[in-house]
């Protein structure tokens, strides 16, 4: 008798909408592969919370979410309101360092049904892994600002790479990389620029492969590599990056699949010592928010990893099969990709199709 406890948070925007839909698949999920999910809302890690505490979070989120088995996430963001920064940093950042979520695993993979905006591209032909750093790099708050409102104002910041936060990325990318059919790793590397964090990167690059031998690999500056992502994307099995280069490569990535709107991901702490965070890639969309018509397949897929990653492996691919099925059917798909379905109505199409 499996139990799943997770803590269920939509944050801001079409979060609010993605993941009543989300939750949606993952009930039908349960029902269809026998086993139970305790589902637990929380209404903080968003803007309307600010607007009413005057923070993104109560003080004890940790304790609150912490014992949980997964954390199911929106988005989180509405900049009219707060700042960015401010939001991120208050939310989702502080998941990702504090339940120690170093890894964040981003599928690109063309889906069939979905069109590719380059040209000549075939389901088969993009079928990647971006594998973040997610807890350190250029993503700091370490600096500051000097003289501020004179005319001799700076500001700076500084990148952190640890050898532990390094070494233990690099590892977990080479270890996908060696149970992957292709055995292919990039690495994203900037060394001819920045003169000190990158080259010390591609050392440790160096140093990991000995241990994989089985495991063909190449690096590129990120400048030519997000080229080559457009151009001959079928060349990459598993791309490992920093923070800030990962970040933009997992919405390079689905773009170059069609879309950001179905790009899953998963913000892991491989040892479990803390719960992971299941979001998608994309944001909480400001501009369509509260239409309804959100494409709520990112969030959708979001769910197959969570259930993957609590061994519902079955339940995971069923609900990767549905979403190919929707994605297949003109007349099921949202807005975004030309269809006439809204998120309810596409979120019940997956539902549908796994039962
Ligand atoms: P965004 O991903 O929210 O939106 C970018 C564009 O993609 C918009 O035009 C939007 O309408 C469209 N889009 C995104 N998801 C879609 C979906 N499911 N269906 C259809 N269209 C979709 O990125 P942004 O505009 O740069 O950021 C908006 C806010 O979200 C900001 O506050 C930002 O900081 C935040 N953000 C949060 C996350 C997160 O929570 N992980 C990620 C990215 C951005
Ligand atoms: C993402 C987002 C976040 C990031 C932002 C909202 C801080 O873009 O999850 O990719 O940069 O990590
Ligand atoms: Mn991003």
């Amino acid at each position: 008798n499996r139990v799943h406890r997770i803590a269920v948070i939509p944050g801001d925007g079409i979060g609010k909408e993605t993941v009543p839909e989300g939750v949606r698949v993952l009930e039908a999920a349960a029902k269809k592969f026998g086993f139970k999910l305790q589902l637990d809302d929380f209404d903080f890690a968003s803007c309307d919370y600010y607007a009413r505490h005057g923070r993104m979070m109560p003080e004890d989120w940790k304790e609150r979410i912490g014992q949980h088995d997964a954390i199911f996430f929106g988005a989180v963001g509405w900049p009219d309101t707060v700042p960015d920064h401010v939001s991120l940093w208050g939310s989702l950042i502080l998941f990702r360092r504090e339940f120690d979520q170093y890894v964040n695993l981003r599928p690109c993979k063309l889906m069939p049904g979905v069109p590719s905006p380059l040209a000549g591209r075939q389901p088969g032909d993009i079928d990647f892994y971006v594998v973040r750093e997610n807890t350190e790099g250029e993503y700091s708050a370490l600096g500051g600002r000097m003289f501020p409102g004179t005319d001799r104002e700076f500001v700076v910041q500084e990148s952190v790479f640890t050898r532990h936060g390094t070494d233990r990325i690099l590892k977990f990318a080479f270890d996908l990389a060696q149970k992957r059919e292709k055995k292919h790793l990039t690495s994203a590397t900037k060394s001819n620029g920045i003169a000190i964090t990158m080259p010390y990167w591609d050392e440790r690059v160096e140093a990991m492969a000995k241990s994989y031998p089985d495991v063909r690999w190449d690096k590129y500056h990120i400048d030519i590599l997000t080229a080559h992502f457009v151009q001959n994307p079928d060349r990459f099995d598993v791309v490992v990056a920093s923070n800030l280069f990962g970040d933009i490569l997992s919405d390079l990535g689905p773009a170059c699949t069609g879309t950001i709107a179905i790009a899953p991901s998963g913000n892991i702490n491989p040892e479990r010592k803390f719960p992971s965070l299941f979001e998608p890639v994309h944001g909480s969309a400001p501009d369509i928010a509260g239409k309804g018509i959100a494409n709520p397949i990112g969030q959708i897929w979001s769910a197959a990893m969570m259930l993957e990653h609590l061994g519902e492996v079955e339940a995971g691919r069923a609900i990767l099969q549905a979403i190919e099925t929707v994605l297949s059917e003109p007349k099921l798909r949202t807005g975004d990709l030309k269809g006439p379905a809204n998120t309810v109505t596409c979120a019940k199409a997956v539902a549908d199709a796994l039962a």
